[in-house]
Protein backbone atom coordinates (compact mmCIF):
# COMPACT_ATOMS: atom_id res chain seq x y z
CA UNK A 1 0.00 0.00 0.00
CA UNK A 2 2.79 2.45 1.45
CA UNK A 3 4.64 1.40 -2.33
CA UNK A 4 1.49 2.11 -4.37
CA UNK A 5 1.21 5.65 -2.53
CA UNK A 6 4.76 6.53 -2.96
CA UNK A 7 4.60 4.76 -6.71
CA UNK A 8 1.57 7.26 -7.78
CA UNK A 9 2.95 10.37 -5.83
CA UNK A 10 6.14 9.52 -8.45
CA UNK A 11 3.76 9.36 -11.47
CA UNK A 12 2.10 12.79 -10.90
CA UNK A 13 5.53 14.37 -9.70
CA UNK A 14 7.41 12.90 -12.61
CA UNK A 15 5.52 10.44 -15.22
CA UNK A 16 8.47 9.79 -16.98
CA UNK A 17 10.95 8.64 -13.94
CA UNK A 18 8.11 6.37 -12.73
CA UNK A 19 7.42 4.70 -16.44
CA UNK A 20 10.98 3.87 -16.36
CA UNK A 21 11.42 2.63 -12.53
CA UNK A 22 7.89 0.67 -12.05
CA UNK A 23 5.72 -1.31 -13.56
CA UNK A 24 2.87 0.83 -14.30
CA UNK A 25 -0.77 -0.24 -13.52
CA UNK A 26 -2.92 0.02 -16.70
CA UNK A 27 -4.53 3.05 -15.41
CA UNK A 28 -1.09 4.40 -14.61
CA UNK A 29 -0.11 3.70 -18.07
CA UNK A 30 -3.28 5.37 -19.63
CA UNK A 31 -2.10 9.16 -17.67
CA UNK A 32 1.13 8.32 -18.42
CA UNK A 33 0.32 8.19 -22.14
CA UNK A 34 -1.56 11.60 -21.75
CA UNK A 35 1.41 13.01 -20.33
CA UNK A 36 3.12 11.83 -23.37
CA UNK A 37 5.18 8.83 -21.58
CA UNK A 38 4.24 6.44 -24.08
CA UNK A 39 7.38 5.62 -25.35
CA UNK A 40 8.81 4.26 -21.81
CA UNK A 41 9.30 0.53 -21.46
CA UNK A 42 6.88 0.37 -18.50
CA UNK A 43 3.93 2.08 -20.54
CA UNK A 44 4.89 0.17 -23.60
CA UNK A 45 4.66 -2.90 -21.93
CA UNK A 46 1.11 -1.76 -20.34
CA UNK A 47 -0.18 -1.19 -23.80
CA UNK A 48 1.50 -4.39 -25.12
CA UNK A 49 -0.83 -6.25 -22.56
CA UNK A 50 -4.00 -4.79 -23.94
CA UNK A 51 -3.36 -5.39 -27.38
CA UNK A 52 -2.06 -9.01 -26.87
CA UNK A 53 -4.99 -9.68 -25.16
CA UNK A 54 -7.91 -8.09 -26.83
CA UNK A 55 -6.30 -7.23 -30.37
CA UNK A 56 -6.26 -3.83 -32.16
CA UNK A 57 -8.36 -1.70 -32.94
CA UNK A 58 -9.05 -1.39 -29.48
CA UNK A 59 -11.21 1.12 -27.55
CA UNK A 60 -10.04 1.67 -24.01
CA UNK A 61 -11.96 3.47 -20.92
CA UNK A 62 -9.97 4.60 -18.17
CA UNK A 63 -12.97 4.51 -15.23
CA UNK A 64 -11.34 6.67 -12.83
CA UNK A 65 -11.34 9.62 -15.57
CA UNK A 66 -15.44 9.11 -15.76
CA UNK A 67 -15.98 9.40 -12.01
CA UNK A 68 -13.50 11.86 -11.80
CA UNK A 69 -15.30 14.45 -14.41
CA UNK A 70 -19.00 13.45 -12.90
CA UNK A 71 -17.08 14.76 -9.45
CA UNK A 72 -15.67 18.38 -11.26
CA UNK A 73 -18.84 19.26 -12.61
CA UNK A 74 -20.70 18.78 -9.73
CA UNK A 75 -18.08 20.20 -7.52
CA UNK A 76 -18.27 23.43 -9.39
CA UNK A 77 -22.05 23.83 -10.06
CA UNK A 78 -23.89 21.87 -6.79
CA UNK A 79 -22.83 24.97 -4.48
CA UNK A 80 -23.64 27.83 -6.75
CA UNK A 81 -27.39 26.14 -7.58
CA UNK A 82 -28.75 24.75 -5.27
CA UNK A 83 -31.74 23.17 -7.57
CA UNK A 84 -30.14 21.33 -9.91
CA UNK A 85 -30.14 17.95 -12.00
CA UNK A 86 -27.39 16.75 -14.15
CA UNK A 87 -27.75 14.27 -17.31
CA UNK A 88 -25.34 11.96 -19.48
CA UNK A 89 -26.20 12.73 -23.10
CA UNK A 90 -25.66 8.59 -24.00
CA UNK A 91 -25.20 9.29 -27.71
CA UNK A 92 -21.18 10.63 -26.35
CA UNK A 93 -20.55 6.80 -25.82
CA UNK A 94 -23.73 4.26 -25.66
CA UNK A 95 -21.69 1.24 -24.20
CA UNK A 96 -24.46 -0.02 -21.12
CA UNK A 97 -20.89 -0.16 -19.20
CA UNK A 98 -19.72 3.59 -19.62
CA UNK A 99 -23.66 4.59 -19.09
CA UNK A 100 -24.11 2.38 -15.57
CA UNK A 101 -21.29 3.77 -14.32
CA UNK A 102 -22.77 7.32 -14.97
CA UNK A 103 -26.15 6.25 -13.64
CA UNK A 104 -24.20 5.20 -10.65
CA UNK A 105 -23.19 8.75 -10.07
CA UNK A 106 -26.50 9.61 -9.74
CA UNK A 107 -27.11 11.22 -13.35
CA UNK A 108 -30.27 10.97 -15.46
CA UNK A 109 -29.70 9.94 -19.19
CA UNK A 110 -30.86 11.95 -21.93
CA UNK A 111 -31.69 10.25 -25.34
CA UNK A 112 -32.08 10.94 -29.07
CA UNK A 113 -33.70 7.99 -30.49
CA UNK A 114 -36.01 4.41 -29.82
CA UNK A 115 -32.75 2.99 -29.57
CA UNK A 116 -30.60 5.12 -26.70
CA UNK A 117 -34.73 5.13 -24.81
CA UNK A 118 -34.19 0.98 -24.94
CA UNK A 119 -30.22 1.11 -23.84
CA UNK A 120 -31.31 3.39 -20.83
CA UNK A 121 -34.05 1.16 -19.96
CA UNK A 122 -31.51 -1.64 -20.31
CA UNK A 123 -29.06 -0.43 -17.84
CA UNK A 124 -31.91 -0.07 -15.63
CA UNK A 125 -33.09 3.58 -15.98
CA UNK A 126 -36.80 4.36 -15.47
CA UNK A 127 -38.94 6.85 -18.41
CA UNK A 128 -39.23 9.53 -15.91
CA UNK A 129 -34.81 9.44 -15.51
CA UNK A 130 -34.64 9.60 -19.39
CA UNK A 131 -35.52 12.87 -21.26
CA UNK A 132 -35.93 12.74 -25.21
CA UNK A 133 -34.22 15.35 -27.57
CA UNK A 134 -34.35 14.99 -31.16
CA UNK A 135 -35.39 17.17 -34.39
CA UNK A 136 -37.05 14.31 -36.19
CA UNK A 137 -39.11 12.02 -33.92
CA UNK A 138 -40.98 8.90 -35.58
CA UNK A 139 -44.60 8.33 -33.71
CA UNK A 140 -43.20 4.89 -32.18
CA UNK A 141 -40.86 7.13 -30.45
CA UNK A 142 -43.25 9.57 -29.59
CA UNK A 143 -45.40 6.51 -28.52
CA UNK A 144 -43.12 4.76 -26.42
CA UNK A 145 -41.49 8.12 -24.63
CA UNK A 146 -45.24 8.47 -23.87
CA UNK A 147 -46.11 4.97 -22.09
CA UNK A 148 -42.61 5.42 -19.96
CA UNK A 149 -43.27 8.79 -18.96
CA UNK A 150 -40.15 9.84 -20.49
CA UNK A 151 -39.26 13.67 -20.61
CA UNK A 152 -40.29 14.76 -24.52
CA UNK A 153 -38.29 18.00 -25.92
CA UNK A 154 -40.82 18.70 -28.20
CA UNK A 155 -38.73 20.69 -31.43
CA UNK A 156 -41.81 21.67 -33.87
CA UNK A 157 -45.46 22.43 -33.89
CA UNK A 158 -46.38 19.76 -35.79
CA UNK A 159 -44.61 17.53 -33.18
CA UNK A 160 -46.75 18.85 -30.42
CA UNK A 161 -49.75 18.15 -32.47
CA UNK A 162 -48.59 14.85 -32.87
CA UNK A 163 -47.96 14.58 -29.24
CA UNK A 164 -51.39 15.97 -28.30
CA UNK A 165 -52.98 13.26 -30.20
CA UNK A 166 -50.89 10.21 -29.04
CA UNK A 167 -51.46 10.99 -25.34
CA UNK A 168 -54.80 11.53 -26.10
CA UNK A 169 -54.78 8.25 -27.73
CA UNK A 170 -53.20 6.51 -24.49
CA UNK A 171 -55.85 8.75 -22.28
CA UNK A 172 -52.60 10.00 -20.67
CA UNK A 173 -50.34 13.45 -20.09
CA UNK A 174 -47.02 13.76 -22.04
CA UNK A 175 -44.46 15.50 -20.33
CA UNK A 176 -42.66 18.18 -22.74
CA UNK A 177 -40.62 21.07 -22.30
CA UNK A 178 -39.39 22.75 -25.67
CA UNK A 179 -36.33 22.59 -27.43
CA UNK A 180 -35.82 26.20 -27.95
CA UNK A 181 -33.19 27.72 -30.70
CA UNK A 182 -32.29 31.02 -28.55
CA UNK A 183 -29.90 32.44 -31.53
CA UNK A 184 -26.88 31.84 -30.26
CA UNK A 185 -23.29 31.07 -31.91
CA UNK A 186 -21.20 29.84 -29.60
CA UNK A 187 -18.36 29.19 -32.06
CA UNK A 188 -17.84 25.90 -32.14
CA UNK A 189 -17.00 23.71 -35.84
CA UNK A 190 -20.09 24.16 -38.17
CA UNK A 191 -21.58 20.64 -37.69
CA UNK A 192 -21.95 21.04 -34.02
CA UNK A 193 -23.00 24.29 -33.86
CA UNK A 194 -26.59 23.80 -32.79
CA UNK A 195 -27.99 27.13 -31.27
CA UNK A 196 -27.35 29.38 -34.52
CA UNK A 197 -30.70 30.82 -36.07
CA UNK A 198 -30.00 28.90 -39.51
CA UNK A 199 -29.68 25.68 -37.31
CA UNK A 200 -32.40 22.95 -38.19
CA UNK A 201 -32.85 22.33 -34.19
CA UNK A 202 -35.91 24.11 -31.85
CA UNK A 203 -38.38 26.83 -31.91
CA UNK A 204 -37.15 30.10 -32.29
CA UNK A 205 -36.87 32.68 -29.25
CA UNK A 206 -37.51 35.26 -32.41
CA UNK A 207 -40.76 36.81 -33.24
CA UNK A 208 -42.07 34.67 -30.02
CA UNK A 209 -42.33 31.60 -31.77
CA UNK A 210 -41.14 29.65 -28.58
CA UNK A 211 -43.40 31.71 -26.22
CA UNK A 212 -46.69 30.64 -29.16
CA UNK A 213 -46.07 27.27 -28.71
CA UNK A 214 -46.15 27.24 -24.56
CA UNK A 215 -49.16 29.42 -25.04
CA UNK A 216 -50.68 26.56 -27.33
CA UNK A 217 -49.55 23.63 -25.14
CA UNK A 218 -50.90 25.51 -22.05
CA UNK A 219 -54.53 24.95 -23.89
CA UNK A 220 -54.10 21.13 -24.24
CA UNK A 221 -55.14 19.15 -21.63
CA UNK A 222 -53.24 15.94 -22.75
CA UNK A 223 -49.55 18.21 -22.29
CA UNK A 224 -47.96 18.61 -19.15
CA UNK A 225 -45.45 21.26 -19.54
CA UNK A 226 -42.69 20.71 -17.53
CA UNK A 227 -39.59 22.75 -18.72
CA UNK A 228 -37.76 24.72 -21.37
CA UNK A 229 -34.50 22.84 -23.16
CA UNK A 230 -31.79 24.10 -25.21
CA UNK A 231 -28.39 22.51 -26.55
CA UNK A 232 -25.77 25.38 -28.68
CA UNK A 233 -23.37 22.77 -29.66
CA UNK A 234 -20.59 20.50 -28.84
CA UNK A 235 -16.94 21.47 -27.96
CA UNK A 236 -17.46 24.46 -26.73
CA UNK A 237 -14.65 26.06 -25.14
CA UNK A 238 -15.71 29.43 -24.26
CA UNK A 239 -18.66 30.48 -21.53
CA UNK A 240 -19.86 33.56 -23.86
CA UNK A 241 -21.98 31.89 -25.33
CA UNK A 242 -24.02 29.72 -22.48
CA UNK A 243 -24.09 33.14 -20.35
CA UNK A 244 -25.87 34.93 -23.26
CA UNK A 245 -28.21 31.68 -24.08
CA UNK A 246 -28.58 31.50 -19.71
CA UNK A 247 -29.79 35.16 -20.29
CA UNK A 248 -32.22 34.64 -23.11
CA UNK A 249 -33.90 31.20 -21.81
CA UNK A 250 -34.20 33.33 -18.18
CA UNK A 251 -36.01 35.79 -20.45
CA UNK A 252 -38.29 33.65 -22.12
CA UNK A 253 -39.18 31.91 -18.17
CA UNK A 254 -39.81 35.23 -16.73
CA UNK A 255 -42.33 36.23 -19.88
CA UNK A 256 -43.69 32.58 -19.49
CA UNK A 257 -44.64 33.35 -15.80
CA UNK A 258 -45.83 36.95 -16.46
CA UNK A 259 -47.90 36.59 -19.63
CA UNK A 260 -49.26 33.11 -19.51
CA UNK A 261 -48.63 31.85 -15.74
CA UNK A 262 -46.62 29.44 -16.42
CA UNK A 263 -43.86 27.75 -13.98
CA UNK A 264 -41.42 25.89 -15.20
CA UNK A 265 -40.07 23.11 -13.35
CA UNK A 266 -36.61 22.75 -15.23
CA UNK A 267 -34.67 24.88 -17.31
CA UNK A 268 -31.95 22.72 -19.24
CA UNK A 269 -28.84 24.50 -20.50
CA UNK A 270 -27.43 21.29 -22.30
CA UNK A 271 -24.29 20.02 -22.64
CA UNK A 272 -21.35 21.29 -25.22
CA UNK A 273 -18.71 21.66 -22.13
CA UNK A 274 -15.57 21.37 -24.09
CA UNK A 275 -12.67 18.92 -23.68
CA UNK A 276 -8.53 19.39 -24.35
CA UNK A 277 -7.78 18.01 -27.35
CA UNK A 278 -3.95 18.87 -27.40
CA UNK A 279 -1.46 18.91 -25.42
CA UNK A 280 -1.28 22.38 -23.46
CA UNK A 281 -4.43 23.26 -24.70
CA UNK A 282 -6.48 25.75 -21.22
CA UNK A 283 -10.13 25.83 -22.24
CA UNK A 284 -13.13 26.56 -19.98
CA UNK A 285 -13.39 24.68 -16.91
CA UNK A 286 -16.37 23.67 -14.82
CA UNK A 287 -15.66 25.87 -12.55
CA UNK A 288 -15.59 28.52 -15.08
CA UNK A 289 -18.94 28.02 -16.67
CA UNK A 290 -20.12 28.07 -13.12
CA UNK A 291 -19.21 31.09 -12.21
CA UNK A 292 -19.88 32.94 -14.99
CA UNK A 293 -23.50 31.73 -15.04
CA UNK A 294 -24.26 32.20 -11.31
CA UNK A 295 -24.64 35.88 -11.28
CA UNK A 296 -27.22 35.65 -14.64
CA UNK A 297 -29.31 32.74 -12.94
CA UNK A 298 -29.11 34.88 -10.08
CA UNK A 299 -30.68 37.64 -11.77
CA UNK A 300 -32.90 35.51 -14.21
CA UNK A 301 -34.60 33.77 -11.53
CA UNK A 302 -34.79 37.05 -9.20
CA UNK A 303 -36.79 38.75 -11.82
CA UNK A 304 -38.60 35.98 -12.66
CA UNK A 305 -40.05 35.45 -8.93
CA UNK A 306 -39.07 31.70 -8.80
CA UNK A 307 -36.08 29.20 -9.19
CA UNK A 308 -36.61 25.91 -11.54
CA UNK A 309 -34.03 23.38 -11.44
CA UNK A 310 -31.42 23.57 -13.56
CA UNK A 311 -30.47 20.97 -15.99
CA UNK A 312 -27.35 19.93 -17.63
CA UNK A 313 -26.75 17.11 -20.22
CA UNK A 314 -23.14 17.36 -21.31
CA UNK A 315 -21.87 14.08 -22.68
CA UNK A 316 -18.62 14.23 -24.41
CA UNK A 317 -17.07 16.37 -21.18
CA UNK A 318 -17.79 13.16 -18.55
CA UNK A 319 -16.23 10.82 -21.40
CA UNK A 320 -14.11 11.62 -24.08
CA UNK A 321 -11.09 12.33 -21.86
CA UNK A 322 -11.42 8.28 -20.49
CA UNK A 323 -11.10 6.77 -24.22
CA UNK A 324 -8.14 6.06 -26.18
CA UNK A 325 -8.03 4.46 -29.31
CA UNK A 326 -5.44 1.49 -29.44
CA UNK A 327 -4.22 0.63 -33.16
CA UNK A 328 -1.40 -0.86 -34.80
CA UNK A 329 1.08 0.23 -37.82
CA UNK A 330 0.23 -1.69 -40.42
CA UNK A 331 3.29 -0.50 -42.71
CA UNK A 332 4.89 2.55 -43.42
CA UNK A 333 5.46 4.46 -46.51
CA UNK A 334 7.11 7.37 -48.06
CA UNK A 335 5.74 9.14 -50.63
CA UNK A 336 7.50 11.96 -52.53
CA UNK A 337 5.77 14.56 -50.64
CA UNK A 338 4.87 12.38 -46.87
CA UNK A 339 5.37 10.20 -45.21
CA UNK A 340 2.31 7.81 -43.88
CA UNK A 341 1.98 5.78 -41.57
CA UNK A 342 -0.67 3.19 -42.18
CA UNK A 343 -2.67 2.02 -39.35
CA UNK A 344 -5.49 -0.49 -38.71
CA UNK A 345 -8.37 1.56 -37.85
CA UNK A 346 -9.61 4.15 -40.09
CA UNK A 347 -12.57 6.48 -40.30
CA UNK A 348 -14.72 3.59 -39.84
CA UNK A 349 -13.23 3.24 -35.74
CA UNK A 350 -12.97 7.41 -35.04
CA UNK A 351 -14.78 9.56 -37.70
CA UNK A 352 -13.84 12.62 -36.04
CA UNK A 353 -10.66 13.88 -37.91
CA UNK A 354 -12.51 12.90 -41.33
CA UNK A 355 -15.68 14.56 -40.55
CA UNK A 356 -14.90 17.38 -38.50
CA UNK A 357 -11.19 17.72 -39.13
CA UNK A 358 -10.55 17.04 -35.56
CA UNK A 359 -7.67 16.82 -34.05
CA UNK A 360 -6.51 14.00 -31.54
CA UNK A 361 -3.09 13.43 -29.88
CA UNK A 362 -1.40 10.32 -31.17
CA UNK A 363 1.72 8.57 -29.37
CA UNK A 364 3.76 5.72 -31.01
CA UNK A 365 4.01 3.42 -27.88
CA UNK A 366 7.50 2.32 -26.74
CA UNK A 367 9.18 4.66 -29.28
CA UNK A 368 11.26 7.96 -28.61
CA UNK A 369 14.11 8.64 -31.07
CA UNK A 370 14.34 9.53 -34.74
CA UNK A 371 10.96 12.19 -34.76
CA UNK A 372 9.44 12.57 -38.31
CA UNK A 373 6.79 14.15 -40.10
CA UNK A 374 3.83 12.00 -40.56
CA UNK A 375 0.35 10.98 -41.53
CA UNK A 376 -1.10 8.64 -39.91
CA UNK A 377 -3.75 7.11 -42.29
CA UNK A 378 -6.66 4.60 -41.65
CA UNK A 379 -7.45 1.44 -43.69
CA UNK A 380 -10.21 3.00 -45.50
CA UNK A 381 -9.99 3.09 -49.38
CA UNK A 382 -10.50 6.79 -49.38
CA UNK A 383 -8.21 9.28 -49.52
CA UNK A 384 -9.70 11.87 -46.42
CA UNK A 385 -9.23 8.77 -43.98
CA UNK A 386 -6.33 10.48 -42.38
CA UNK A 387 -6.53 9.86 -38.80
CA UNK A 388 -4.02 12.44 -37.75
CA UNK A 389 -2.22 14.82 -40.43
CA UNK A 390 1.58 16.77 -39.82
CA UNK A 391 2.46 14.97 -36.78
CA UNK A 392 6.32 15.08 -35.71
CA UNK A 393 6.26 11.81 -33.92
CA UNK A 394 8.81 8.96 -33.20
CA UNK A 395 9.59 7.01 -36.20
CA UNK A 396 7.25 3.94 -36.52
CA UNK A 397 7.68 0.80 -37.99
CA UNK A 398 4.85 -1.92 -38.81
CA UNK A 399 4.05 -4.13 -35.82
CA UNK A 400 4.32 -0.97 -33.53
CA UNK A 401 1.29 -0.03 -31.24
CA UNK A 402 -0.07 3.61 -32.00
CA UNK A 403 -2.34 4.98 -29.60
CA UNK A 404 -5.28 7.97 -30.15
CA UNK A 405 -6.24 10.17 -27.24
CA UNK A 406 -9.50 11.39 -26.34
CA UNK A 407 -11.67 9.12 -28.60
CA UNK A 408 -14.23 8.12 -25.55
CA UNK A 409 -16.69 10.45 -27.23
CA UNK A 410 -18.59 10.00 -30.55
CA UNK A 411 -15.94 6.99 -31.38
CA UNK A 412 -17.43 3.78 -30.99
CA UNK A 413 -20.29 5.39 -30.95
CA UNK A 414 -19.80 7.00 -34.51
CA UNK A 415 -18.19 3.75 -35.69
CA UNK A 416 -19.15 1.92 -38.47
CA UNK A 417 -18.84 -1.63 -40.59
CA UNK A 418 -17.94 0.18 -43.52
CA UNK A 419 -15.30 -1.37 -45.81
CA UNK A 420 -16.79 -4.58 -43.84
CA UNK A 421 -14.42 -4.41 -41.31
CA UNK A 422 -16.19 -5.99 -38.10
CA UNK A 423 -15.97 -3.06 -35.50
CA UNK A 424 -13.82 -2.48 -32.48
CA UNK A 425 -13.59 -4.17 -28.92
CA UNK A 426 -13.85 -2.18 -26.09
CA UNK A 427 -12.24 -2.40 -22.73
CA UNK A 428 -13.26 -0.89 -19.55
CA UNK A 429 -9.48 -0.23 -17.00
CA UNK A 430 -10.05 0.20 -13.40
CA UNK A 431 -6.53 0.02 -11.79
CA UNK A 432 -4.74 -2.99 -13.15
CA UNK A 433 -7.77 -4.40 -14.35
CA UNK A 434 -9.43 -4.41 -17.37
CA UNK A 435 -12.93 -5.61 -18.65
CA UNK A 436 -14.16 -6.28 -21.74
CA UNK A 437 -17.40 -4.50 -22.11
CA UNK A 438 -17.90 -4.99 -26.25
CA UNK A 439 -16.47 -8.06 -27.42
CA UNK A 440 -14.97 -7.65 -31.01
CA UNK A 441 -17.35 -7.60 -34.03
CA UNK A 442 -17.04 -10.59 -36.29
CA UNK A 443 -16.94 -11.25 -39.60
CA UNK A 444 -20.08 -13.36 -39.62
CA UNK A 445 -21.81 -10.49 -38.28
CA UNK A 446 -21.30 -8.29 -41.67
CA UNK A 447 -23.74 -10.78 -42.99
CA UNK A 448 -26.65 -10.29 -40.16
CA UNK A 449 -29.73 -10.39 -41.17
CA UNK A 450 -28.88 -11.72 -44.94
CA UNK A 451 -28.89 -15.40 -44.45
CA UNK A 452 -25.13 -15.62 -45.22
CA UNK A 453 -22.68 -16.85 -42.54
CA UNK A 454 -18.33 -17.01 -42.70
CA UNK A 455 -16.22 -18.33 -39.96
CA UNK A 456 -14.88 -15.77 -37.59
CA UNK A 457 -11.23 -15.96 -37.62
CA UNK A 458 -9.08 -13.70 -38.88
C1 LIG B 1 -29.53 17.74 -27.40
C2 LIG B 1 -28.13 17.41 -27.04
N1 LIG B 1 -27.79 17.39 -25.74
C3 LIG B 1 -26.54 17.08 -25.33
C4 LIG B 1 -25.56 16.76 -26.25
C5 LIG B 1 -24.20 16.43 -25.75
O1 LIG B 1 -23.24 17.26 -26.26
P1 LIG B 1 -21.76 17.18 -25.70
O2 LIG B 1 -21.30 15.78 -25.89
O3 LIG B 1 -21.00 18.13 -26.51
O4 LIG B 1 -21.82 17.56 -24.27
C6 LIG B 1 -25.88 16.77 -27.62
C7 LIG B 1 -24.85 16.45 -28.60
O5 LIG B 1 -24.95 16.56 -29.78
C8 LIG B 1 -27.20 17.09 -28.02
O6 LIG B 1 -27.54 17.10 -29.31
Amino acid sequence: MRFRQLSLALLLLSPGLYAQVARPTLHEALLAARADHAGEPGVAAAFRRLADAYGTPLYIYDQAHIGGQVDALRAAFAPRFHKLRIFYAIKANTNPAVISLLKAKGLGAEVVSRGEIETALRVGYTGPEIMFTSSSKNPGEIRRSIELGVVLNVDSMDELGQVQAEARRQKKQARVSFRINPGVDPHTIHQINTGVSESKFGLHLQDGIAFNAYEKAKAMPEIRIEGAHCHIGSQITETDGYVLTARKMLGLVKDLKDKLDIQLAFLDLGGGLGIPYEDGQTLMSPEDLAKALEPVWKEGVAAAGYEPTLWLEPGRFFVGGSGYLLTRVNTVKQTPLKTFVNVDAGFNTLIRPAMYKAYHRVRVIGRTQDPQLVDIAGDVCETGDILAEARTLPRAQAGDLVVILDAGAYGFSMASEYNARPLPAEVMVEGDKARVIRRRGTYSELFRNTGGSVPTKR
